[in-house]
């Protein structure tokens, strides 16, 4: 961190949808890079939830010295909460974090139009759903792209930007920019199920629950094998846990649907989970318990 998060000062207007993991992440991101961020879910409980893990976060980079007094005043006061869409008349710069489900997505995309200001873009942190058929739904797609962050937003130095059809070069350019503004990279992806990162890390998290099903080893051995044997900073079912299985579930269905392959085909154990609401680190059951 340290210097990764000296603030701007663009002055962009941050607007994110969904107070879950990501839009935590996400906003604790923008915050640290001096963005002023305005977050929004319908879930008032859930809101204030991910506003205290924000404060939380903030207090403990203070503490280890990652961030100035100064700078934390200044991330605390930048964050405006909302369960409204009034604000987002204001907003330059909108991503999307709520479920990986079209439906969802999509209502969520023709409930906010009206309230947009005509330059806005538009961004959608799908882990695999495509952009394209998203687009379909917003009638000012020029302005519309992928935006994928990876979990923890706060810390992964990459985000993978995925353009549609119509995205404009002129708004792909702005959200490099502003990627950049993060301290972060990008790699560009075209708009296939998965894009990079999910199309192959998927297949990984999958097999390892194969590997549990069929008992060759125990989950902590199957991660410490990754972490130790193939030097994995942490191990495929741990990952798999702080994803959220729903959230590894629905990317798998999307890429055995969209990709036509078998290779995508869920792990009975992965969807016995999340029918039993174990949802991993979020829901404190999953391949691991948590306090
Ligand atoms: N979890 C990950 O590791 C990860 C990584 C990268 C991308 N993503 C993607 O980010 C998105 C969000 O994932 P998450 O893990 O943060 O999910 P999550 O379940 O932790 O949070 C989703 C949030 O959206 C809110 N919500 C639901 N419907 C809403 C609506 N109509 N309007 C506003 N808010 C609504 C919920 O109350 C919840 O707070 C998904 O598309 C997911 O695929 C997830």
């Amino acid at each position: 961190m340290g210097a990764r998060h000296k603030p701007v000062t663009s002055g962009l207007n941050i607007g994110i949808i969904g107070a879950g993991q990501m839009g935590k992440g996400i906003t604790l991101t923008c915050l640290l890079s001096g963005y002023t961020v305005n977050l929004y879910d319908n879930n008032k409980a859930a809101l204030s939830k991910c506003a205290e893990k924000i404060k939380a976060s903030l207090e403990k980079f203070l503490n280890q010295g990652k961030i100035t007094e100064k700078h934390f005043q200044k991330a605390l006061i930048s964050l405006w909460t909302h369960t409204s869409f009034a604000f987002l008349n204001q907003m330059d710069i909108v991503i999307e974090a709520v479920p990986e489900d079209y439906l969802i997505k999509e209502v969520l995309f023709k409930e906010i139009n009206p309230f947009l200001k005509e330059n806005t873009i538009l961004s959608s942190n799908t882990s695999s759903l495509s952009i394209n058929i998203l687009a379909k739904t917003i009638p000012f797609a020029e302005r519309f792209v992928g935006l994928h962050f990876m979990n923890p937003a706060e810390l992964m130095p990459l985000v993978e930007i995925i353009p549609c059809m119509q995205t404009s070069k002129a708004t792909s350019e702005k959200i490099q920019l502003f990627v950049q503004t993060l301290g972060k990279e990008c790699v560009y992806s075209k708009d296939r199920p998965g894009f990079v990162i999910n199309r192959l890390l998927i297949l990984l998290i999958n097999e390892a629950i194969f590997l549990l099903t069929e008992e060759i080893a125990t989950a902590s051995d199957i991660d410490k094998a990754m972490k130790l044997g193939a030097n994995f900073p942490m191990g495929p079912l741990a990952l798999a846990d702080m994803i959220g299985l729903d959230t590894c579930l629905a990317i798998l269905e999307t890429l055995e649907r969209e990709l036509d392959s078998i290779k995508y085909r869920p792990c009975p154990l992965l969807k016995e989970y999340v029918k039993q609401g174990k949802l991993g680190k979020k829901s404190k059951h999953g391949f691991y318990q948590y306090s």
